[in-house]
């Protein structure tokens, strides 16, 4: 199958609260950018990796990549900007599909990235990573006003996979119509086009805070044990 993946990789981690971009924040021996980067060409059906990075990083250049089949190109303003610029890079030699997955999750597991993949291309619909809802979610601003029943309710992780022209078209229209697009389902779900909920590892965390940062550390090294 002829399948690209996306990393929108040009954040400046606000909510980490440090003087450089999160991305770049170590675990280990390596960034999380390395860890993710690696773990995405341990998949055998990505052939290209291409990675938004803003133009004013001056870290990108400076990682090790060794030998992986990485192309940088530019971010933009929000990681919807960032995912559309990576695509349209594609546009000369477009893949059948693409996966997008953030560079701020380097816990994904590579089991279920098959898995997800395996799942959109037998369906032949896109799909995302996801997980039930855990917790009891109350809705309300300074008092709970009342508990949303959570039997409908998932967690969107990445990857998120979908056929590279409909991803594109449904990305562009939505961002020219000024629509909130956090993730590249919304954009889809607006288009009315299917996205698969493929059960993932609630371990799969997008590191944020500090906090994350630390339960990171832990769990990368669980799972190198
Ligand atoms: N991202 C991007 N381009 C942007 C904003 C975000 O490529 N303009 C990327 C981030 O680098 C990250 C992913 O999208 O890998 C998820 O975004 P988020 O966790 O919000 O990262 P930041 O925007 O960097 O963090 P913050 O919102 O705290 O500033
Ligand atoms: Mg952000």
């Amino acid at each position: 199958i002829s399948l690209a993946a996306v990393v929108p990789a040009a954040g400046v981690g606000s909510r980490m609260g440090l003087n450089h971009p999160k991305q770049y924040l170590k675990i280990g021996d390596k960034t999380i950018l390395e860890h993710t980067l690696s773990k995405l060409s341990q998949v055998d059906t990505i052939n290209q990796i291409i990675v938004a990075v803003s133009d004013e990083d001056g870290y990108f250049e400076n990682l090790n990549l060794d030998n992986l089949n990485v192309t940088r190109v530019s971010g933009g303003k929000e990681r919807a900007d960032s995912v559309l610029n990576a695509l349209k890079s594609l546009r000369s030699n477009p893949p059948e599909w693409v996966l997008v997955h953030d560079a701020a999750r380097p816990l994904v597991d590579i089991a279920d990235i098959d898995n997800l993949i395996s799942s959109c291309i037998n369906a032949g619909e896109g799909g995302i990573l996801a997980c039930r809802v855990k917790d009891t979610i109350k809705k309300g601003n300074t008092h709970s006003e009342h508990t949303v029943p959570r039997d409908q309710l998932w967690q969107a992780l990445t990857p998120q996979l979908f056929p590279y022209q409909v991803l594109l078209q449904s990305l562009e229209s939505a961002l020219e119509d000024g629509a909130l697009i956090t993730d590249e389902a919304s954009a889809m779900e607006r288009a009315n086009q299917p996205v698969q909920l493929v059960c993932g590892r609630s371990d799969n965390i997008k590191i944020t805070t500090p906090e994350d940062h630390a339960l990171a550390c832990f769990l990368m090294e669980q799972q190198q044990k």
